[in-house]
């Protein structure tokens, strides 16, 4: 392995196309996809997690529409294709081949202790071995680009530990092959709250969509639980924080003690506010799904060009060329 440390840092990150991004991937993940790739510090990868997707969305025109929506969402929030390799995972066949490579030095007790397959388990869901072995094939997406940082909510901190114990495992077996990368959670957003109090997450029905229109997001503002009792209503300050500076917001939450309409509604004209431009641009990509299209297919053959180069490096370790 050997690294040039004048080069950029190299910086990874995809989302799943499960549907409408909302306010928690953003402010939890997307946001700093956006600040640190303008930051110019990194070599960023941003990839559409279409096989960790599968898990969940096993319809192919779902699939297809939920891919594209995801891409122009990337691009109205300001991932310029020039600056930032966009790419869709199933397009680089290196992933799921490394993934299975992976497989063969990870135990299944090691994989038992995610936090995901034990809340499957706990809910009593049945689980495909897609989901059971959703740390490895991230693993790969991750290590496959000798990543340095990967920017994500808390949620995803696990599965980051994951992939350096696999680096780690794999180097000790088979000699230095990976770099050891970083998760990157910002505090104060690690976990955006829904409109329930709980996480906010597309399972569970409780979140305010990235590109909502001024209607839905009224919708969702309105029926933001609000904890009983005279004080500030929490749930609805944690998410307005996001949009507020905090102290300007306190001093307003304070004057208005009680009187939730009129908080909510001034919550109704922040988060629009924020997502009106958002929203517009949105629009516009939207026109011409051709690009996007293109945008996707020529970052393909660059990424594979990449990947493929590792995973000969890996494919080499291994003892399966010559
Ligand atoms: P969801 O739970 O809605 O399905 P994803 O699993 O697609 O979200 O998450 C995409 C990115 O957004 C991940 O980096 C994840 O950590 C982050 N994220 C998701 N929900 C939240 C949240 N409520 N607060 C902060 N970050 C979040
Ligand atoms: N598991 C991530 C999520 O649910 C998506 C993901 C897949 C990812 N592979 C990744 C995130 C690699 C960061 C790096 O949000």
């Amino acid at each position: 392995m050997c690294y040039n440390y004048l080069m950029k840092k190299i910086l990874l990150s995809g989302v799943k196309p499960t549907g409408r991004p909302h306010i928690g991937n953003y402010f939890g993940a997307m946001k700093q996809f956006v600040n640190l790739l303008s930051s110019g510090d990194f070599d960023c990868y941003f990839f559409i997690a279409d096989y960790h997707a599968l898990n969940f969305i096993q319809n192919a025109e779902e699939m297809r529409q939920n891919t594209l929506d995801l891409a122009i969402d990337y691009l109205a929030i300001g991932l310029d294709p020039k600056k930032a390799t966009l790419f869709k995972q199933s397009d680089i066949s290196a992933h799921t081949e490394l993934s299975c490579i992976f497989d063969t030095i990870v135990t299944m007790p090691y994989l038992m202790r995610a936090h995901a397959y034990k809340d499957a388990v706990a809910k009593d869901k049945e689980i495909n071995v897609g989901t059971f072995n959703y740390p490895v094939l991230m693993a790969a997406d991750i290590l496959l680009y000798d990543t340095d940082v990967v920017p994500v909510g808390q949620d995803q901190k696990q599965h980051v530990e994951y992939a350096r114990d696999i680096a780690q495992k794999f180097n000790s077996i088979f000699g230095e092959t990976f770099k050891l990368p970083e998760p990157l959670i910002i505090e104060g957003v690690a976990t955006v709250p829904g409109i329930d109090g709980r996480k906010m997450s597309k399972s569970y029905d409780n979140t305010i969509p990235l590109f909502a229109s001024r209607e839905e997001i009224a919708k969702a503002v309105m029926s933001i639980v609000t904890d009983s009792g005279a004080g500030i209503p929490e749930n609805v300050f944690n998410i307005h924080r996001l949009f507020k500076d905090g102290k300007e917001l306190k001093l307003f939450y304070e004057k208005n003690i009680g009187k939730y309409k009129i908080l909510k509604e001034a919550l109704i004209e922040d988060i629009n506010a924020f997502i009106e431009p958002l929203r517009e641009r949105r629009v516009e990509l939207a026109k011409d799904e051709k690009r996007v299209i293109e945008i996707l297919k020529e970052s393909a053959v660059k990424t594979n060009e990449k990947a493929n180069k590792k995973l000969v490096e890996v494919k080499r370790a291994i003892g399966v060329i010559y």
